[in-house]
């Protein structure tokens, strides 16, 4: 099988998709939603990643999992990200993604948490390379058209990157399109600072794309991370949450460019949150919204003064209307208890 795979300074080739952009926003459960997805874009995101979709309830269409695959033909393009342990199931439910359409696949070996971890999927594979070869055969042999990537950490509980070393190989000699680098371990969790130099280990291994993630928060971060490690791409996690301008912002930075605006003012950041509160109520309804929001809206004024007692209120907030008020009417100075 032939991988064609190339870079230029803000262009990546992964087989047929020309990704028109090297920066991208990763997959994260609870928080990469449609309404998440519609914002940044709106904002200059250019690639985006769904929440991960677990292969068994893929392949048995789980109510829940076809409402995290909604999308709209504003939301493109996009990757899906299966996360699963059996390379039967995995290269079935891959199969049903490139179906649906979605633009490019990954497959997750970062994720955590115990659930996932326990039955030897996300991050355990780390530690199984001949499960993880299999799953990634499985998986390109049942694909057509669209590229497979693996986004993986630095390692299991080993902080050397030798795991990971070892997996980008595995994945490249399978006919994977590209790898991302998180640089924490599992035993890390979200944890400590992100490790840039495994980055920089595993893009000199291999021959295909490296994408490099992990606290990159800002254009200056994004140009550190790649000036570090030589990568081709930047991921961009917890960076992008509430700060939509973050992409068009790396962007500029990369190509040596200003960036188009200064820092968002309150004004823009109210903006955008209710840019946001209202497309979750389209996607989702009032009540499933409401809930969402109560999180999603802290992201926006996390840094302000008086962010805490606005949480508060947030928190106690039952209507889309009320949540509203509660943002226009936020004036970035501690509120008075009620
Ligand atoms: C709430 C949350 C959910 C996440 N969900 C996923 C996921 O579904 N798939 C995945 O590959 N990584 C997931 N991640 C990891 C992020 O994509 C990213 O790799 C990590 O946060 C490191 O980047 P950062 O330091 O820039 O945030 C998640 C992280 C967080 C905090």
């Amino acid at each position: 099988m032939q991988i064609v795979s190339y870079t230029s300074a803000i262009m990546i080739c992964l087989k047929s998709l020309s990704l028109k952009t090297n920066v991208i926003q990763s997959p994260m459960a609870g928080c990469t939603d449609l309404a998440f997805r519609l914002v940044s874009r709106s904002y200059g995101m250019k690639f985006a990643f769904l929440e991960m979709v677990a292969a068994e309830p893929l392949i048995r269409m789980t109510p829940k999992t076809l409402r995290m695959l909604k999308r709209t033909a504003l939301d493109s393009p996009l990757g899906a990200q299966l996360v699963g342990c059996s390379p039967e199931l995995m290269g079935e439910a891959a199969q049903i993604i490139e179906g649906m359409g979605f633009d490019l696949l990954d497959i997750n070996l970062g994720c955590p948490v115990s659930k996932v971890v326990a039955p030897g999927g996300g991050s355990a594979l780390l530690a199984e390379p001949e499960t993880a070869k299999k799953i990634f055969q499985r998986v390109v042999s049942r694909i057509k058209r669209i590229p497979v990537t693996v986004k993986m950490r630095k390692g299991f509980q080993d902080p050397s990157a030798q795991e990971a070393i070892r997996i980008a190989k595995i994945a490249e000699d399978s006919g994977i399109s590209a790898v991302t680098i998180h640089g924490r371990t599992r035993v890390q969790g979200y944890s400590g600072a992100a490790d840039w130099d495994s980055i920089r280990k595993v893009k000199e291994a291999v021959h295909i794309p490296v994408f490099g993630n992990g606290d990159v928060l800002s254009g200056e971060d994004a140009k550190r991370l790649r000036d570090v490690s030589g990568c081709d791409g930047i991921m961009v996690g917890r960076g992008g949450l509430g700060n939509p301008w973050i992409y068009q912002s790396i962007d500029a930075r990369l190509e040596n460019r200003v960036p188009p605006s200064p820092s968002p003012s309150l004004e823009d950041r109210k903006k955008a949150a209710l840019m946001h509160l209202k497309l979750e109520c389209d996607m989702e309804g009032e009540r499933v919204a409401v809930l969402k929001s109560r999180r999603i809206m802290c992201w926006y004024f996390k840094n302000d003064p008086g962010s805490h007692e606005l949480r508060n209120r947030i928190n106690r907030t039952q209507s889309a209307h009320s949540l509203e008020q509660l943002i226009r009417e936020f004036t970035s100075a501690p509120l008075a208890t009620i």
